[in-house]
């Protein structure tokens, strides 16, 4: 049986990416374990198809708690074939206005988590041909202006994901990472203001369009990627059984451009 087919834990799993790679390894008959901060969305989710999906309520910014957010999720179904690191947040800030908390909170989230949740998984997966794909960026390889703190936590996602392949190769464990360009989701909706610049609801609305726009812009295909578009390269991430330590670019032609 491909992992895909077999149960998938998701962080970041209600919206964006991680939902759409929800909806591929349902469409392919498999489960899923379902993370997300909670809420109504998580609740939904797991409503929608109950014997197919589980939810684990956790915030991954409080690392301290993901050891047992990992083992609520593999106790969900009894077991576990592959996991999907997909939650991330990011911080557009200009060098000169980058906060500790940002600076942290990026950490936490996109490296940190991964890390703790890769190493509890990874001990389940273990004889079992599992899989797991971390969700990085091409920001990682080529940094853009006010994404200093976010590339970085990426590019050492990058690295993170080398290493796990390395040493969990003679388990048959393998791990690869997805490195998407712009793709449409929340993530690039939210407002990229100056330092103390207030605007009207309208112009938000504005701001965010033109944000969209000049993105889309850079991709010589000239558009931004949809969710599915990465999340169907993540499942052949999880299925290829001879690929390990691969960073897999999926993005509209950007880093040639
Ligand atoms: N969109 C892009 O252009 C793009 C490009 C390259 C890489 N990526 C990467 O792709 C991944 C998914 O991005 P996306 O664009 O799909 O993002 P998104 O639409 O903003 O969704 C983010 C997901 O992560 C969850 N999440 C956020 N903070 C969390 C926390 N502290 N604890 C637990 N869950 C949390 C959110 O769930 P709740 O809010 O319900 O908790 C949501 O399900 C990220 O790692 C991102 O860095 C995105």
């Amino acid at each position: 049986m491909t992992v895909s087919r077999g149960t998938v834990i998701i962080t970041g799993a209600t919206r964006g990416i991680g939902r759409a790679t929800v909806d591929a390894i349902l469409g392919r008959g498999g489960k899923v374990v379902a993370i997300a901060r909670g809420g109504e969305a998580l609740s939904a989710l797991e409503a929608s198809v109950p014997d197919r999906i589980r939810a684990v309520a956790a915030d991954l910014e409080d690392v301290a708690s993901v050891p047992d957010a990992a083992k609520r999720a593999i106790d969900a179904f009894g077991s576990v074939d592959g996991l999907v690191n997909c939650a991330g947040i990011a911080r557009y800030e200009p060098v000169g206005t980058i906060g500790l908390q940002s600076i942290e909170a990026q950490l936490r989230v996109n490296l940190i988590a991964p890390l703790l949740f890769s190493q509890a998984v990874a001990e389940h997966l273990r004889g079992r041909g599992g899989a797991i794909v971390n969700v990085s960026s091409t920001l990682s390889e080529h940094v853009a202006q006010n994404t200093a703190v976010y590339a970085a936590t990426k590019a050492a996602l990058n690295t993170i994901t080398k290493g796990l392949a390395l040493e969990l190769a003679p388990a048959g464990v393998r791990v690869n990472a997805v490195l998407p360009g712009g793709v449409d989701t929340d993530m690039l909706r939210i407002p990229r203001l100056r330092p103390g610049e207030s605007l009207s609801a309208a112009e938000i609305e504005q701001r965010v369009e033109s944000q969209l726009e000049s993105l889309a812009a850079l991709h010589p295909l000239g558009r931004l990627g949809k969710p599915e578009e990465v999340a169907a390269v993540i499942i052949s991430l999880l299925d290829q059984t001879w690929q390990t330590g691969s960073l897999v670019t999926i993005d509209g032609g950007l880093s040639v451009a």
